[in-house]
């Protein structure tokens, strides 16, 4: 049986025999070591529950990303999100949460289980980040039923103006949660790493992330009295003897989890260089055969696939179909949108929505994992010059 993977609804396949060059390929501890681990892990009797691979896992992270954060680990990302959306915004009625269209679903879908309702809101052309007018035009149409945002770093990508999001929040005395689920390893433009910003951020530690660890997450916040409504959160809101007397859930890593994610901590920063590397290659091949362009900084992030926006939907399906044909898998992301999606098509949204519309049909995002062979470049190359317009 293949494990498959998300991202969007369709999977990709890790293991698979689909393709030559698959779209993800984790680079994982030698299978050898993780026996080892779990055999401490059994003899001392602690599987779970905050134990000392937790413990020091977490203490790494907040070290790794710097700047006065602490981390809460969970057992997935979208378990974070809803333990910080319920902390955040879990003592108003039911309201909404700015998100945007373009993104994964779980943010989404975080705000319903928290008991609002998104408001979709577009991006910005040049970046693929949120964008801040149509988050103005929601704050003037909706007003005070606004009770958080959900900022989306696309694709792990540091946004360039964060500190604009962070006053919008301030100004309008809501929370501002990031959802920067690929982006451990990123770094935003002023240099301070992703993870640092906002209320808190939220990263993702699934096996297809750059930073893998099967299935986890984590919240990082400077507030450390957030920090322990979160872990609470995660632990069924025991927020002290008393039992439960917070909004909580069983969110917890596991030991083993952890002790592959101590592991993983070891080795990132040279598969981080890997991938960055690999970026640069596509960003080279593609200005010399096609007008296709990156996000802004994407050669600062944590790069969890390369992602380049074609001239047509026409150029991008064409290309797509070419390198199935030739065995690389690539994908779209996020295509087809939220506000496309049978769950959210009657969502709220502050407008058309028109470059989220014009870019998911252009979208193409590339495999970048550190071992990607030579042909992958050589494969994409023929490929766009096949369809150059
Ligand atoms: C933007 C975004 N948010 C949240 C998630 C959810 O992460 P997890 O699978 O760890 O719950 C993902 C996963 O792909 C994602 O891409």
């Amino acid at each position: 049986m293949q494990v498959s993977q998300h991202d969007s609804f369709e999977k990709p396949q890790i293991g698979s025999d689909l393709f030559d060059v698959p779209f993800i390929r984790p680079e994982f501890p030698r299978g050898e070591d993780v026996a080892t681990d779990m055999n401490e892990i059994v003899q001392s009797n602690w599987f779970t529950n905050f134990g000392p691979r937790e413990r020091e896992f977490r203490g790494e992270v907040a070290e790794y990303v710097g700047g006065d954060s602490v981390a809460v680990t969970f057992a997935n990302a979208t378990l974070a999100l809803t333990v910080a959306l319920a902390q955040l915004t879990g003592s108003h009625a039911r309201g909404y949460v700015i998100a945007p269209s373009f993104t994964f679903a779980a943010g989404p879908q975080a705000i319903r289980w928290v008991g609002h309702e998104p408001i979709l809101i577009d991006i910005d052309e040049r970046t693929l980040q949120p964008s801040l007018t149509s988050a103005r035009e929601a704050f003037e149409r909706f007003g005070d039923q606004i009770v958080g945002i959900l900022y989306c770093n696309t694709f792990g990508i540091g946004g360039d103006s964060v500190a604009a999001w962070e006053s919008m929040a301030r100004q309008f005395g809501v929370p501002l949660i990031i959802d920067s689920a690929a982006g451990f390893g990123s770094e935003y433009s002023l240099g301070d790493k992703v993870g640092t910003r906002g209320d808190c951020e939220i990263f993702s530690f699934h096996a297809t992330k750059p930073f893998a660890i099967g299935e986890g997450g984590a919240a990082l916040t400077r507030d450390r009295s957030l920090a322990a409504r979160l872990s609470a959160g995660s632990n069924f809101g025991f927020m002290d003897h008393a039992g439960a007397s917070i909004p909580g859930t069983n969110g917890k890593l596991q030991e083993i989890n952890a002790a592959i994610g101590i592991r993983q901590l070891q080795t990132f920063d040279i598969a981080l260089e890997a991938r960055r590397r690999h970026l640069q290659r596509y960003h080279d091949l593609i200005s010399r055969n096609v007008d296709g362009y990156f996000p802004r900084n994407d050669l600062l992030s944590s790069v969890c696939f390369a992602s380049v926006v074609l001239p047509s939907a026409s150029v991008r399906d064409a290309v797509l179909s070419e390198l199935h044909s030739c065995g690389v898998e690539a994908r779209a992301y996020y295509s087809p949108p939220i506000h496309l999606q049978p769950a959210f098509t009657e969502t709220p949204r502050v407008d058309s929505l028109g470059v989220t519309e014009s870019v998911y049909t252009r979208i193409l995002s590339l495999p970048v994992f550190p071992s990607l062979p030579e042909s992958a470049f050589e494969r994409v190359e023929e490929a766009v010059q096949r369809h150059p317009a």
